[in-house]
């Protein structure tokens, strides 16, 4: 095999996408309701697809926003909350996006150290003797890029440190419903409602094209985000929610995750079976689902231009540095030795050989 394997971006490949499905949703939405999906407007999201998630989560209407794409929401939350000097919180590693959008709303990043069972409750309580952050931003279900998940002992302290000390949470959940085993843990929000925010997107469950992300949250907030919103892109892609909300009401969606568990489960089993079998000395982050299987390699290994070389190699990989947020105790963090292999968009076949050609690296000199 000559191809070049890429274990880059994690996105869904082409045979996820429930393309006929779609196109039926879209012409029905508009032959539904044209002057309102055409029009400008429903500036916190399409009405019928906040009633439908309003009663998936048990909140209000009111408590849900529906944008495009939930990085957009993200987006907006730091331009609401983050004020000069304001600080805040990520696990360390975390999603590379967001450590870059919530810099360049202002703040500075800091990163808590992330164990298989999610976020450090130590280090946490920790930094929050320094500074107290306006958020801290947390993917608790097999995470990007990790791939941990936050055990449900975690959920609950950090609620209570987010009540006591007044800081907000963003619970980023966009892989939560790709589980391949074991049971699910409660949200966060369960917890603490008035201090989380809940966000996830349809782009790992229909397609990123579509841009529908939402999130659930107090509806002072909201009312906030939603000016803001409006203020940034007028009004929200409205055939896209129509088209969701229309899927939605079809029934379709528990179908369609299904068969797209099928497609990945394969793909995740190989995954994990070559990181244990090629790099049996690295710390390997195996997640119960989602789409990020990823890797600590041990010290010894050689992670000298490793990009460099695994490009020459036919290996295209993901530097490890911009998932990694400024240290909380200012200890240098290992980001060279932070692989993240992701495995939904590719077959056994590539997985396998590409972990082979990994593992080939780092003992070559
Ligand atoms: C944790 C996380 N949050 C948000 C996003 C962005 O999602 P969306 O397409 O809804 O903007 C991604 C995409 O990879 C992600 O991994």
């Amino acid at each position: 095999m000559t191809d070049a394997i890429v274990f880059t971006r994690g996105v869904p490949p082409p045979e996820a996408f429930p393309t006929k499905q779609l196109a039926e949703c879209f012409d029905a939405a508009l032959e539904r309701d044209p002057s309102v999906v055409l029009q400008y407007g429903q500036q916190q999201g399409y009405q019928p697809l906040r009633h439908e998630l309003a009663r998936e989560y048990g909140v209000s209407e009111a408590e849900v926003l529906v944008g495009n794409g939930s990085l957009q929401l993200q987006d907006l939350v730091a331009a609401n909350l983050i004020h000069p000097g304001a600080v805040v919180f990520t696990e360390q590693p975390s999603y590379d996006r967001a450590i870059t959008t919530f810099r360049r709303r202002g703040a500075r990043v800091i990163g808590i150290p992330l164990e298989s069972d999610g976020i450090s409750i130590e280090a946490l309580e920790f930094a929050l003797k320094r500074n107290v952050p306006a958020f801290l931003y947390l993917v608790p279900d097999f995470q990007n890029p990790a791939g941990a998940t936050l055990s449900l002992e975690k959920r609950r302290r950090v609620a209570e440190l987010a009540e006591k000390y007044g800081f907000w949470v963003i619970e980023d959940v966009p892989y939560r419903k790709l589980r391949f085993r074991g049971e699910e843990a409660p949200l966060l929000r369960q917890f603490a409602p008035s201090r989380v925010m809940t966000m996830s997107s349809f782009s790992k469950l229909l397609s990123p094209g579509l841009r529908v992300g939402f999130m659930i949250a107090p509806a002072e907030l909201i009312k906030g985000l939603t000016k803001l919103g409006e203020d940034t892109y007028l009004s929200p892609v409205l055939p896209s929610q129509a088209a969701v909300a229309e899927y939605l009401r079809r029934g379709w969606l528990q179908p369609n995750i299904d068969r797209l568990k099928a497609l990945y489960r394969p793909r995740w089993e190989t995954m994990a079976n070559a990181v244990r079998r090629e790099l049996p000395e690295a710390q390997a982050f195996i997640p119960d689902g989602g789409f990020f299987v990823s890797v600590m390699l041990p010290e010894h290994a050689h992670t000298e231009n490793l990009i460099g070389r695994a490009k020459d190699a036919g290996l295209v990989l993901t530097p490890g540095g911009p998932f990694f947020a400024d240290p909380h105790d200012g200890m240098a963090v290992p980001s060279d030795r932070f692989v993240r292999l992701p495995f939904c968009a590719l077959t056994p076949d590539q997985i396998n050989e590409g972990v082979r050609r990994l593992a080939g690296l780092l003992h070559a000199r």
